[in-house]
């Protein structure tokens, strides 16, 4: 695989190719999706729901951010590493910001920052692009935002809000970001967002198959997930989990009978020694 750049990525989809990208927040993970092809990975601020056990994204600090990044990062010579910025992290003021999305790049490594919002973030966007920082937005169900949506819900269903996605998605592309994520919108109006768009290309996660690409939670694509809720726009592309929990049962099982570790995943040690030890 060669290696993915902005360029390559708008090529891709400039020559009707669909942009395939996963979230991953440590090395082993990332290793596995670079091995598998894929064109980018997230280190998504879903890290704190996956990784940290929160139940929302807002407690992710940048130092928590930071840290994931790095890890993935390591793992990546050919995947495009896009890293979360957290809630907090700039929505303050601009000078924060771009700081904030230089300390990601510089610490984390990853190729770009991904930022939510629409209209409403639109200088930190330029004076990141203006600082030479590829950045991706993110509209429709912003999860930062779940205090003020009242919940996790498809968005943009009215005329109003359609037209504000659409608003929002146009000034992000001229603030300069070069691929926007639309999460939970419906299919024929990230359809519209995409067709509307003249450089930056779209990423959907419960976003129909019209967006320039795909964004799954990994947890979700591989079947990783507890509890059994499995929202309406996730396909499980594997039984990771249930895998992973048959291969910890064996060993416990293996372990109680005795039957590992057995004489060849075992050190030898000459017998003689042995024998002048125990004399
Ligand atoms: O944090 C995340 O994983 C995301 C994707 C769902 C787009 O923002
Ligand atoms: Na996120």
């Amino acid at each position: 695989m060669a290696k993915n750049t902005v360029l390559t990525l708008k090529k891709k989809v400039d020559e009707g190719g669909k942009v395939t990208m996963v979230t991953s927040y440590d090395y082993t993970m990332a290793a596995l999706v670079e091995e598998a092809g894929i064109d980018m990975i997230l280190v998504g601020d879903s890290l704190g729901m996956t990784m940290m056990g929160y139940d929302s994204t807002l407690p992710v600090t940048m130092d928590d951010m930071v840290h994931h990044t790095r890890c993935v990062t390591r793992a990546c010579n050919d995947t495009f590493v896009v890293g979360d910025m957290p809630f907090g992290s700039y929505q303050t003021d601009i000078p924060t910001a771009v700081a904030n999305a230089a300390r990601l790049m510089k610490e984390g490594r990853c190729q770009a920052v991904k930022l939510e919002g629409g209209v409403t973030v639109c200088e930190q966007i330029r004076a990141m692009t203006q600082a030479g920082i590829p950045v991706v937005g993110h509209i429709g169900l912003t999860p930062q935002s779940v205090n003020a949506f009242g919940g996790f819900k498809v968005q943009g269903k009215s005329v109003e809000a359609a037209k504000q996605l659409v608003e929002d998605a146009l000034a992000i592309e001229a603030a300069g970001a070069f691929s926007i994520v639309l999460e939970c919108v419906p299919a024929d109006l990230a359809t519209y967002v995409t067709e509307q768009l003249s450089s930056a290309f779209t990423i959907g996660i419960g976003a129909g198959s019209g967006t320039d690409g795909q964004v799954l939670v990994a947890q979700d694509l591989l079947g990783m997930t507890t509890g059994g809720f499995k929202p309406k726009m996730v396909r499980q592309f594997g039984q990771i989990g249930e895998a992973m929990k048959q291969a910890y049962r064996a060993y416990d099982e293996a372990v109680q009978s005795g039957d590992f570790p057995a004489a060849a995943e075992s050190y030898k040690i000459d017998p003689a020694v042995m024998e002048e030890l125990r004399a």
